[in-house]
């Protein structure tokens, strides 16, 4: 029994690892956490039940068989947000750069499943490169089964969207699914695919900024509804937006105290709606 926990210990230090420390050290050098600290920054602390720390992809095309890595670049599972039960799922930038297997369109199913049996929110947070090339059309299947998700969740439980990196194809188009979508200043982007594929196939140069950047997203297109400046501040900011949203469509409305008269004058407003459309 003592070989067989220490077994499983062994593994489970292996998953916790992701890509690898050479990958995780570049996801810190760009300013990123990775998906297993955003969770540990966005829930309660001790509160995260992990599901499918083991799963792997099961594909063999282009020797992918040869590279297998625990969790297939997603960590997925429960915890709360000061009390409250929440489902989450994190994109792992370090594995295939977060990209979308058959396996790992199965483990976020899966939450997406649960949150919608038991009426809790659903967070998504986001680092990835969309379909996962190498699997082809297993991996569009993939996205099908998580977008018939986000239609069936939608108006029953809230969705909630980070964008935390570069994010591409159907990483884009779910959270654009989505109740809410949230991106971080200079370090994430939402586009159909990267600058460099656009310049293999339209020989036009852009930056990633100017193709999908927060700034794009939040004044242009109104994709996103806000952005922040870094991880840890859109984070705890959605910590904030949970507080604020019944857990779904039949649940009770949370009432916060407000400390501010009904006769206050709030300035703010008048500056609200630009005089310039
Ligand atoms: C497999 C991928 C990948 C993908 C990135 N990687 N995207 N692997 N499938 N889709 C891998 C890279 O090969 C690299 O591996 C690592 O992730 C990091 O990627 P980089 O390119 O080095 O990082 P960066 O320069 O930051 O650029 C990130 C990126 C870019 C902008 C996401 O990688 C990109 O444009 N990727 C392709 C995006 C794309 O076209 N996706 C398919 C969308 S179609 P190594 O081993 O070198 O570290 C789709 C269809 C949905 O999603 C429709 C459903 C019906």
């Amino acid at each position: 029994m003592k070989d067989v926990l220490k077994e499983l210990e062994r593994r489970r230090e292996i998953a916790r690892m992701g890509g690898g420390k050479a990958r995780i050290d570049a996801q810190h050098q760009k300013g990123k956490l990775t998906a297993r600290e955003r969770i540990d920054v966005f829930l309660d602390e001790g509160s995260f039940e992990e599901f499918d720390m083991y799963v792997e992809h099961r594909s063999t095309d282009f020797s992918m068989e040869k590279t297998k890595i625990a969790g297939d670049g997603v960590v997925t599972g429960w915890g709360t947000v000061n009390g409250r039960p929440v489902y989450v799922f994190a994109k792992d930038f370090t594995v295939f750069g977060g990209s979308l297997s058959e396996a790992h369109a199965e483990k976020v199913v899966k939450v997406q499943e649960m949150a919608l049996r038991n009426r809790a929110p659903i967070i998504g947070l986001y680092d990835a490169g969309g379909a996962r090339i190498q699997e082809g059309v297993a991996a569009l299947g993939g996205y099908a089964e998580i977008f018939q998700r986000n239609v069936l969740a939608s108006g029953v439980i809230p969705q909630i969207s980070l964008i935390m990196g570069p994010c591409a194809g159907g990483d884009v188009y779910s959270p654009a699914m989505t109740d809410f979508i949230f991106m971080v200043r200079d370090t994430s982007y939402m586009f159909v695919t990267g600058p460099d594929v656009v310049k293999t196939v339209t020989n036009e140069t852009v930056t990633a900024e100017s193709l999908g950047g927060a700034s794009v997203h939040t004044t242009k297109s109104s994709i996103a509804d806000g952005a922040y400046d870094n991880d840890v501040e859109a984070l705890l900011q959605m910590r904030r937006l949970v507080d604020l949203l019944p857990a779904s469509n039949t649940s009770e409305i949370p009432e916060i105290e407000c400390y501010q008269s009904v006769t206050d004058h709030d300035l703010s407003l008048d500056r609200l709606i630009p005089d310039n459309a």
